[in-house]
């Protein structure tokens, strides 16, 4: 029987070009999409753009252009990205696309026929960066201004009419759907922040703005349009061909098992989100994971602190493979991270160049001197290889383990270290002294081959472009990676030849 699953990012907002932090968010959920698909399971990867909205009207006015314009242009910049990141996404969505529209029409009919929406007035707190209304104890003064407690940026105060969802009436329902899923939401520091949250009390939510145009009109009330946050969490429906439920996509693929973000809209996919799901009669997600932030020294990288890496620049210094390296390494997920560049140049140099790719090289280059690059023959594995490839047997339920919890810590270090064995055992069997004992100097390299394609498997979902060169060795493609195939010790056939492989990485020169 097929395996479904179905991962997303947020859909960013193009009020301005990407970051580092989108990068983040995108390559993370690239990485869990590509092992799951060498896993064995049918997987549906969505990312796109989040276009409507006071924020998007007010950047596309500051640029002097239509909305529409301004998002057909900034939305580029984040397919483009999508490219250059290498991102295996199977779809990309933007909310002005009429599919889009279509589903959030429906979704929203459903909770006015169910009378989950009620029309009343707003007052109160709104920041137009964070499209989220704030109570008056998450706002404070600072410089003169009211900020958000949570976000830190600015907010006004806003009166106007509006349409309220029955947020209050979903708390029981949400806690008990916390405690019965005890996974939906990771990792678990943010789930207990979401359940004090959410048992702290839930007020009804405004779900429509009146006081501008740029957005989907509410079907029963064109003065209105619908709350942004309620237009942009349905993306993830309107990619499965909502309201259409009874076809093979959205079968297969809803609920999404895994809703990747970043922990600054955790409320929003954690507490409305399976709200107005629960409210709509839907199913509600798996799981949302809520990721750490790429700091840039003390503060969370944001276009609106102006404080940016661009993801662009980093790869055409040093190549996109070791950002995704990097990034998925160097950074613990879950918790806030930093990149320098010159943590990224020790990374390539040590982890890249000197492990990985000298692992590589070396072994094949032994091999194409000693035996013309024909797969060694009369191996016989003796207790050290034999425990060195079992690793990858006996850990193996752990590492998928890992994965399905999205403990990539610990897949990134078995990984890691594994390498340090691989080269490790190359020094110390010293095959060079080996000549006179063929069968010993074919084993050692036989296993040596094998662990660089065990190796190379597992690195494929974080640095795909390179890991393809390395299992050119082997002739396995893209389409025919298996990760189970990891278990297996001999899967290379006697008889067969390896081919060349050319550097993986250049190590970089270092000033100091
Ligand atoms: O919030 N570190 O869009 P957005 C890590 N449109 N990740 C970061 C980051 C950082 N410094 N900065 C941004 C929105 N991100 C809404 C989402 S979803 C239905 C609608 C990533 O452009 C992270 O995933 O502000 C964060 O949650 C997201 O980009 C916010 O992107
Ligand atoms: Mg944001």
């Amino acid at each position: 029987m097929d395996k479904f699953f179905y991962i997303t990012t947020p859909i960013y907002y193009p009020s301005a070009k990407p970051h580092m932090g989108h990068a983040y968010s995108s390559i993370l959920a690239d990485f869990f999409a590509r092992f799951k698909r060498i896993q064995g399971y049918k997987v549906f990867f969505l990312t796109g753009t989040d276009e409507h909205g006071q924020k998007i009207q007010k950047a596309a006015k500051e640029n002097g252009m239509d909305p529409k314009d301004f998002c057909d242009k900034i939305s580029k910049t984040f397919f483009d990205l999508s490219k250059t990141l290498n991102l295996s996404n199977d779809d990309f969505i933007r909310t002005t696309e009429l599919r889009h529209k279509k589903s959030v029409e429906t979704l929203w009919n459903i909770l006015e026929k169910k009378k989950e929406i009620y029309l009343s007035k707003y007052s109160g707190w709104y920041s137009i960066s964070d499209e989220a209304f704030y109570s008056d104890d998450e706002i404070e003064d600072k410089d003169n201004k009211k900020i958000s407690k949570i976000s830190g940026s600015q907010v006004d105060w806003v009166e106007e009419e509006s349409f309220f969802f029955k947020l209050s009436k979903w708390q029981k329902p949400l806690l008990k759907y916390y405690e019965e899923n005890p996974n939906f939401i990771l990792p678990e520091s943010r789930k207990n922040e979401v359940v004090s949250f959410v048992k702290s009390g839930l007020n009804d939510l405004s779900i429509s703005r009146k006081s501008f145009t740029w957005g989907i009109k509410v079907p029963s009330n064109k003065d209105h349009v619908i709350y942004v946050w309620l237009d942009a969490l349905t993306n993830y429906l309107s990619a499965l061909n909502y309201p259409d439920t009874s076809n093979i996509h959205y079968k297969s693929y809803w609920p999404a098992s895994l809703h990747l973000i970043g922990k600054d809209i955790l409320r929003f996919h954690a507490v409305y989100w399976p709200a107005f799901l629960l409210a709509a009669n839907i199913e509600p997600p798996k799981r949302v994971y809520g990721h750490g932030w790429i700091l840039s020294g003390e503060e969370k990288m944001s276009k609106s602190r102006g404080n940016i890496l661009d993801p662009i620049e980093i790869i055409q210094n040093y190549g996109l493979d070791p950002l995704r390296y990097y990034l998925i390494k160097e950074v613990s997920f879950g918790n806030d991270g930093n990149i320098s560049k010159d943590k990224l140049e020790s990374c390539i140099n040590s982890d890249l160049a000197n492990n990985y790719g000298n692992l590589c090289q070396r072994v094949i280059s032994f091999i194409e001197k000693n035996l013309k690059l024909n797969v060694p023959e009369n191996y016989n594995f003796i207790a050290q290889d034999t425990k060195i490839l079992k690793i990858y047997e006996d850990e193996f339920n752990k590492l998928v383990d890992s994965i399905d919890s999205q403990n990539i810590n610990y897949y990134v270090n078995f990984v890691q270290n594994q390498l340090f064995v691989a080269n490790k055992y190359f020094n110390d069997q010293e095959p060079w002294k080996k000549k006179g004992d063929k069968d010993r100097l074919n084993t050692i390299l036989y296993v040596s081959l094998e662990l660089i394609r065990k190796i190379s498997i597992m690195l494929y979902p974080i640095m795909p472009n390179s890991t393809l060169k390395a299992l050119k060795i082997f002739n396995i493609t893209e389409n025919i990676i298996d990760f189970n195939s990891i278990k297996n010790h001999e899967y290379l056939k006697i008889n067969e030849k390896i081919n060349k492989i050319s550097i993986l990485f250049k190590k970089i020169e270092k000033n100091d």
